[in-house]
């Protein structure tokens, strides 16, 4: 197989989202029954579904003037879902100065991944774990779950869903740390993992005000997380790149770089929609052991 035979589309399948239409750098989306425009820099064609279609939004979150950015609501009062993922409950809701609503859709391949990949006790770390998506779903399917990420009110939301979600007896150590800081100290501890997640931003900052630039940090942090990969066989790890400068082949050969004796492969997360163009959303590579 070529390298360019690995570069794999992976599509969402989850009735309770749809993206209904996207273009013009916009995207218009469901969630259960709450209908959003949200920004959406890689949507770069022309919309097909008529305007009527755009006007029935519930909301929009308007940040083309960066200074003046933030949420408009049309239907007044009307909450944002609770959505649900195969029992696990993911509660939507606005962060202020943020368009996001609590969950990255399109990492639904992701979690079947981790879900299908058995776990029986086995360790997964996330860094970068947000509301706890897939932190959840691993906790559900068995694992020992570590969750790492920068922000407070973040690992309060995830324990939230987690409640919800009636895992609360699931091991999950939620840790509010610097990913990079957290990772390195784990090598040093002699920890290792059976699954690791990372979806690291293209900047972002740890709770004592750590700087974290993918471009320039990845690589340290791949090294510690090769040392964190246990060496048995079926580990793996999955990272997902947001960054509109990254490709998946430059993923992948940062993971080929310090993954050995396994199978790197690499590709797009993309969103399919019956009226528009699927949406790729991010990048994602992924190391197996053998
Ligand atoms: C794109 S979100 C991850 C989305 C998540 N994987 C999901 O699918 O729901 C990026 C997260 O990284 C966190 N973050 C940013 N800088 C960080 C750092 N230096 N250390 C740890 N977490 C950080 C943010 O608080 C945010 O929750």
């Amino acid at each position: 197989m070529s390298d360019f035979d690995s570069i794999k589309v992976l599509h969402h399948e989850w009735a309770e989202y749809e993206l209904l239409d996207s273009g013009n750098r916009l995207k218009l989306e469901r969630f259960k029954d709450y209908v959003v425009i949200r920004s959406e820099p890689k949507a770069w064609w022309r919309p097909r579904l008529p305007e009527s279609a755009w006007k029935s939004a519930d909301a929009r979150y308007f940040d083309e003037d960066k200074k003046n950015a933030g949420w408009q609501f049309f239907s007044k009062g009307k909450p944002f879902p609770v959505m649900d993922y195969k029992g696990i409950k993911f509660r939507t809701k606005l962060m202020e100065g943020s368009k996001h609503l609590g969950i990255f859709p399109e990492q639904q391949p992701h979690w079947d991944f981790v879900e299908r990949a058995g776990a029986d006790g086995k360790k997964l770390l996330n860094l970068f774990g947000y509301t706890g998506a897939a932190s959840l779903i691993a906790a559900k399917a068995g694992y020992a779950v570590t969750h790492v990420d920068a922000s407070t009110p973040s690992n309060a939301w995830a324990r939230q869903n987690q409640e919800l979600s009636g895992l609360s007896q699931k091991p999950i150590r939620w840790i509010t740390d610097d990913a990079l800081k957290f990772a390195n100290r784990e090598v040093r501890r002699g920890e290792t993992y059976d699954a690791i997640l990372l979806d690291p931003p293209a900047f972002g900052r740890g709770p004592k005000n750590e700087l974290w630039k993918l471009e320039k940090m990845l690589p340290e942090l791949m090294q510690a997380c090769a040392a964190l990969l246990s060496k048995k066989s079926g580990s793996y790890a999955i990272a997902t790149l947001y960054s509109i400068d990254a490709s998946a082949i430059m993923a992948k050969n940062v993971f080929e770089d310090y993954f050995k004796n396994g199978l790197a492969e690499c590709g797009e997360l993309a969103l399919p929609s019956k009226a528009s163009y699927p949406l790729p959303l991010s990048i994602w590579a992924r190391f197996v052991r053998a």
